[in-house]
């Protein structure tokens, strides 16, 4: 188990000091996603399809690695950016920053790799995307979810966690372009975002 004095011994003291305690550690995520890799490899085993592994950057590049060294199928590789936009988070709209060029997605099986889902319009959309470019088939999957945050009707197909309505980083994930290489998932102190 990840204790926050291990977590204060072998990280930088700065962000030792920044993450209040250790939601998931390490050998959690770990054992979770090679469960998750068997669940996924059961799914597409009669498709005769491409399996494409599409990662969201930037906060899904830990898992998208973890998860593809454990799926004993072979998969190809791909990445989307999008961003937020709009007023606020309920009213946001999604804008494609780096798009999907490939001209094979219709002998795809996608799934799409995520590290967490709060509102669900991200991903709500992008599978509506890749749908109408005519993808074979797509999925989800998320390493977290908060299912409370929900502003849309959305269910992920893989899940890794669920987990409260706390502000998360490391695995990934980040704040402020900060805590993204931490090998565990943390909870910031809240006085970091609320100031
Ligand atoms: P959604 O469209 O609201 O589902 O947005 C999901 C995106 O919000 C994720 O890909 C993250 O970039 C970001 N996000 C949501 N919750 C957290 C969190 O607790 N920590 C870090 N990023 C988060
Ligand atoms: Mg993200």
């Amino acid at each position: 188990m990840d204790t926050v004095e291990k977590v204060q011994r072998e990280l930088p003291r700065t962000t030792a000091l920044d993450i209040e305690r250790v939601l998931i550690s390490e050998e959690q995520i770990a054992e979770r996603v090679g469960e998750l890799a068997r669940e996924i490899e059961d799914c597409y085993k009669t498709s005769g399809k491409k399996l494409l592994l599409l990662g969201i950057l930037k906060g899904s590049v830990v898992f998208m690695a973890e998860l593809m060294k454990q799926l004993r199928v072979h998969v190809e590789i791909d990445f989307m950016q999008v961003s937020s936009y709009g007023s606020g988070t309920t009213s946001g709209n999604i804008k494609i920053l780096l798009d999907l060029a490939r001209d094979d997605i219709k002998e795809c099986d996608i799934l799409i790799v995520e590290d967490i889902i709060d509102s669900g319009k991200t991903l709500s959309y992008l599978v509506e995307y890749l749908k109408l470019r005519g993808a074979a088939s797509v999925r989800t999957v998320t390493l977290l979810d908060k299912p409370s945050r929900r502003t849309v009707d959305f269910s992920p197909d893989f899940r890794g966690f669920e987990i409260p309505d706390y502000f998360v980083v490391g695995y990934g994930l980040d704040f402020d372009e900060k805590y993204r290489a931490l090998p565990f998932i943390g909870v910031l102190k809240p006085e970091l975002y609320e100031k």
